[in-house]
């Protein structure tokens, strides 16, 4: 039984199925206003060493509307690692808190602050990965296609977090994953390895976005400079000017080529406002359904810990 959520890989193909079908239950019990409240009387700790939008208000959103209660600590708060060790960290929330949600610099410590957890930890993205925000994407991609399979999608941007995780995806989930990237900014070779070695996704680095994005059914770009790299923005403009997500390379993909993007965005930067807000961006729908997918992950992690509820 899965305890924390920490790379989109620790779930199984079934696992992860299962979490898109709790998803869509939950999504429709939002939608229809139900009285569901299966957190009452639970807390989370959120953990945010970065800033952010989407998942901060997604999950306290998500979380209260579930029937808990959500505490935000920000960047100055506790000062995890620095002011307080990951472990000790660890051992007191566990001893306040139901469940742990954390956005950390170093992947290390979120593998450490879950390992001296007694409650479940939910990684909401390090500088290594975003596991959240792609459960959250292939969710979206399976309500517009209605199917995963022969699904091509091809990342155009920085070799960074949202490729890694789509390589975790890749090693349970069957499809053909292009990451095209600027040479010198590609992905973890480690990962990338791992992810073939399952055998199951036909997954390839390419530094000729053209060439990446033919037949692909969804194009998918991210900054091209991360949190952390922000003092590195203006050089890499230039290095990946070739790189922008602009009307052409959409022309190039399939006719319905959806666009994706986990945003925060730099309109006009790795993507065009034309490309953004043009009828092939789902933009939106991605964002909106963090907090579906996220409380489908929640609901899971809490059942298998404290079973006092039931789900489905
Ligand atoms: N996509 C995402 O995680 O957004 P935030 O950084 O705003 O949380
Ligand atoms: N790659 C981006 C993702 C933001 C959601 C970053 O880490 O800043």
């Amino acid at each position: 039984m899965i305890k924390n959520f920490l790379h989109v890989s620790d779930f199984s193909n079934n696992q992860i199925n299962e979490i898109f079908d709790i998803a869509s239950w939950i999504k429709n019990k939002f939608y229809s206003n139900e009285n569901y409240l299966p957190f009452r009387n639970k807390t989370m700790s959120m953990i945010f060493a970065k800033p952010s939008a989407r998942t901060r208000v997604s999950f306290e959103t998500g979380f209260y509307r579930l029937g808990g209660h959500a505490l935000y600590l920000g960047p100055n708060d506790i000062g995890i690692g620095k002011r307080e060790s990951v472990s000790d960290i660890a051992n007191v929330l566990s001893r306040f808190n139901d469940i742990i949600m954390a956005r950390l610099f170093d992947h290390k410590h979120v593998l450490e602050l879950a390992e001296n957890s007694s409650v479940p930890v939910i990684n909401g993205l390090t500088d290594f990965n975003h596991p959240c925000q792609i459960v959250a994407d292939i969710f979206t991609i399976l309500e517009h296609r209605k199917t995963l399979d022969d699904l091509k999608v091809t990342y155009v941007g920085d070799g960074n977090n949202i490729v890694h995780s789509w390589f975790e995806l890749a090693s349970i989930i069957p499809m053909e994953f292009v990451c095209a990237c600027p040479k010198g900014f590609e992905p973890d070779q480690k990962l990338l390895d791992q992810a073939l070695m399952s055998g199951l996704s036909k997954i390839s680095v390419t530094n000729d976005p053209e060439f990446g994005v033919k037949d692909a059914d969804v194009i998918y770009t991210d900054v091209w400079a991360s949190m952390g790299q922000k003092e590195e923005a203006l050089e890499r403009r230039k290095i990946f000017e070739p790189y922008q997500v602009n009307k052409n390379l959409i022309d190039i993909a399939l006719e319905n080529v959806l666009f994706m993007h986990c945003l925060p965005a730099e309109r006009g930067v790795e993507v065009t406002d034309e490309v953004c807000d043009s009828k092939n961006s789902i933009i939106f729908d991605q964002a909106e359904n963090r907090m579906h997918a996220q409380n489908a992950i929640m609901l899971k992690l809490m059942h298998n810990k404290y079973n006092d509820f039931t789900i489905l």
